[in-house]
């Protein structure tokens, strides 16, 4: 039998150790992937029984497998949750807990700023099906609260959200959720379970896009939720992921997850101390308006940050002068940062929201969600930070450049037009 690793063991401990001893597979050191898809009854009444959720036995691995279990495990001990569900993408966990907690006629309510397919999801998915989706700004929970009816059953968030870095605070909205009798969901991709645990401070459920930091690679696609309570994690396997989504993780990409959370710890430190002094030097530019980065003193939400991070993360975004001209021509200006979207990669990524992962938003709707339209979004890697300092630097110096050439050339057409 498959021992847990010993009481009070620590982060990477569990990390690397949770439910698995190598005596139970004649001393693998690794465990093995079991990739098979259906599991043989030993007769029928033990079949029938598994199907009656009498036997625990495995049935069919879109409803569970060991390698998948064995994932499970160590996320919810990371998380310090009851049980967790994995899943073949951050979609697919998003997706397969809203569809197992809403029904017609109930609202769900969220911040103004989400993951844009999340936001499609909600709008143009759920939304068709009865469910009521309702936006507040989830920075200040006294509107959170304002904003609660009788019909609202979940509450959702991102914190830091996806791509402008607003926080909520999770264990005041927790508090005012339950006191309405609804559950509140948070989405920790940005966080992974090494930087902020959403369940201890009240949230009813964690979900992740594990492509990200969790695999940590760039090479897997995959999702999770951590719940709180055990009995809502199994509807959530047997509705959401068995009946309505189907989105389940394939045995060998949940190997992959498991091989990225062993260096977890390791990487977000990195990831974190790069972050910290990338973003004091993009502050620091003149080619530089606003840095969004829980870090900065100049962050809003800083004391917040402090309080429910252990450290500030490895995601920023930004907003420089000229706007969205000036961010398309920072982007391509890099040479060693990728254009790319997704994040939590050894590579530093820079996207551009607005015409990638929140072109799901109209414009209105960008602009009504605090999603400017020069943000640049940056994943910041795990190179050694003087190279990636120096790629954004150039970056930024012809960004600059181009603006103060602007100036005059503008000054001069401006003249030109006058004594026409
Ligand atoms: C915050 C957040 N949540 C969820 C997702 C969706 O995850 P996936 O792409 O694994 O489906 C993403 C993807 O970028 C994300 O950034």
């Amino acid at each position: 039998m498959a021992q847990s690793t010993p009481h009070g063991a620590g982060f990477s401990t569990r990390a690397i150790h949770h439910g698995y001893h190598p005596a139970d597979n004649q001393g693998a050191l690794v465990p093995p992937i079991h990739t098979s898809a259906t599991w043989v009854f030993p007769d029928t009444a033990y079949g029938a029984r598994c199907f009656a959720g009498e036997e625990k036995g495995y049935v069919y691995t879109r409803i569970s497998n060991p390698t998948l279990a064995l994932l499970e495990g160590r996320l919810a001990s990371l998380e310090q949750g009851a049980a967790a569900v994995v899943f073949g993408s951050g979609m697919g966990a998003i997706t397969a807990t809203l569809w197992s907690m809403l029904a017609p006629g109930d609202e769900v309510l969220t911040d103004q700023t989400l993951y844009g397919c999340t936001f499609a999801f909600l709008h143009h998915g759920i939304g068709h099906f009865g469910v009521q989706v309702r936006h507040v700004d989830m920075t200040d929970p006294a509107q959170v609260a304002a904003a609660m009816s009788d019909k609202t059953r979940v509450v959702y968030l991102e914190s830091p959200a996806n791509p402008n870095m607003r926080l909520a605070d999770i264990a005041a909205i927790a508090e005012l959720t339950h006191a309405r009798g609804a559950k509140l969901v948070v989405d920790n991709t940005y966080c992974s379970p090494y930087l902020q645990q959403p369940l201890t401070l009240g949230a009813d459920v964690s979900v992740h896009s594990m492509t990200k930091y969790l695999s940590g690679h760039g090479d897997v696609t995959a999702g999770a939720a951590i719940f709180a309570d055990a009995e809502l994690a199994q509807r959530v396997r047997l509705v959401g992921l068995k009946d309505m989504t189907g989105a389940v993780m394939s045995p060998q990409d949940a190997h992959l997850v498991m091989r990225g959370l062993k260096t977890l710890a390791l990487r977000m430190d990195r990831h974190c101390e790069n972050a910290q002094k990338i973003a004091r030097f993009i502050e620091a530019h003149p080619a530089t308006e606003r840095v969004h980065y829980p870090g900065l003193a100049s962050f809003a939400q800083h004391p917040l940050a402090r309080r429910q991070m252990r450290q500030m993360g490895g995601m920023m975004a930004f907003e420089l002068h000229g706007g969205l001209q000036a961010g398309i021509r920072f982007m391509d200006a890099l040479t060693l940062v990728a254009r790319a979207v997704s994040l939590g990669d050894a590579e530093t990524l820079a996207q551009h929201p607005a015409s990638m992962t929140h072109s799901t938003y109209t414009p209105e709707e960008r602009a009504a969600h605090g999603i400017s339209e020069g943000l640049v979004r940056l994943s910041v890697g795990l190179e050694d930070v003087e190279d990636i300092l120096a790629d954004i630097g150039q970056a930024l110096d012809s960004v600059h450049a181009a603006h103060i050439g602007a100036g005059p050339r503008r000054a001069a057409a401006a003249g030109r037009a006058a004594t026409i």
